[in-house]
């Protein structure tokens, strides 16, 4: 492998808020990392964001202040780590062209994702070019880094293929170790990799079945009121099913005593609502010092943040950029 003690990883801004899923899924591991000593960078993608909301271009730059209060919010340490916005950095839109001549056209018709992306959008002429070249985009964010590692959700791995294949024709054809492979770090855990929505359909904002990190309390409250249970527990008596009940699952992730509550809930010794009032005061606890930090971060903090963060990682990215064009004779 190598020896750097880097790490980037990044989230598209399409949506302004990050929720339980994002969190638990991908920036819980980035604050771990962080706080094992990795030099993180921790980047929005709001190019990325506008592969699907090119119509929205001033949207998914909004968003990216967004989500970027919430890494900082969630726990990332702009003083440790850099915290910046993709399109802040021009390098990575120069790597990407450059990338993009030397990979072949049937490694990215071939990535699921890309697939899945061209049947939502419908027909030919709503699909950019830019959504069959988001792998190499992606590529090229990691590289400039030479990271040691990409922390990322189980549906990123094919994107992550693609960058070390892309590192290793780079070197190959240009005769020089410029990139080293980098490793993907993917929770082990099911559950938090996968966080199920309250109605149990995957987490999404197009199911309207989120938790977000800066929902009020109340609004918690309310939305685990409603959430998805075992549909056949009536009363409290009736035997439920906490395999496939939301409120059963989020309380496997946040409550100590998840396995006492499980059996319970299965032989008919409590109620829904018992487990949705414990659950919700678990949850708001877990979420309190996220929300407290989120209060503090108004826009000009973020804007500062999201500075410092750009020029730091274009001090690293541009030797990077400059080492590429060097092997490839380019001056
Ligand atoms: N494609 C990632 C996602 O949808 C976001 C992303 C963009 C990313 N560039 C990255 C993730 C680089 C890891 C590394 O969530």
């Amino acid at each position: 492998m190598n020896d750097s003690n880097r790490i980037l990883s990044g989230m598209r801004s399409t949506n302004p808020r990050l929720h339980l899923g994002n969190y638990e899924g991908a920036l819980r591991n980035w604050v771990d990392l962080q706080n094992k000593g990795f030099k993180m960078y921790c980047m929005v993608a709001d190019l990325h964001a506008l592969t699907t909301m090119y119509e929205e271009s001033a949207e998914a730059s909004r968003n990216a202040r967004e989500v970027a209060k919430d890494f900082v919010a969630g726990g990332i340490d702009p003083s440790r780590s850099s915290v910046f916005v993709q399109s802040h950095v021009p390098e990575h839109s120069e790597l990407h062209l450059l990338l993009s001549m030397i990979t072949p056209l049937g490694w990215l018709e071939r990535v699921p994702t890309y697939k899945e992306k061209q049947e939502d959008l419908g027909s030919a002429e709503r699909e950019p070019y830019g959504l069959l070249g988001y792998p190499v985009l992606q590529s090229a964010d990691i590289l400039l880094y030479k990271p040691y590692g990409v922390p990322v959700g189980r549906d990123q791995a094919p994107h992550l293929e693609i960058g070390n294949d892309i590192a290793a024709r780079f070197n190959r054809l240009y005769g020089r170790e410029v990139f080293q492979p980098y490793k993907y770090l993917i929770p082990e855990d099911e559950l938090r990799a996968k966080v199920p929505g309250l109605d149990m359909r995957k987490m999404s904002k197009s199911y309207d079945n989120c938790i977000y990190l800066s929902d009020t309390e109340d609004q918690t409250a309310a939305k685990i009121k409603q959430a998805f249970t075992t549909p056949t527990k009536i009363r409290l008596t009736d035997p439920g099913q906490p395999e496939g009940c939301a409120v059963c699952q989020y309380l496997r992730l946040y409550s100590p005593d998840w396995e006492r509550q499980w059996e319970e809930d299965r032989q008919g010794l409590r109620g829904c609502s018992q487990n949705k009032k414990e659950l919700t005061e678990i949850l708001n606890e877990y979420l309190r010092p996220i929300r407290e930090r989120r209060a503090l971060l108004d826009d000009a903090a973020i804007e500062e943040i999201l500075c410092r963060g750009a020029e730091e990682a274009r001090g690293f990215a541009s030797k990077t950029l400059a080492e590429v064009k060097s092997a490839m004779g380019m001056f």
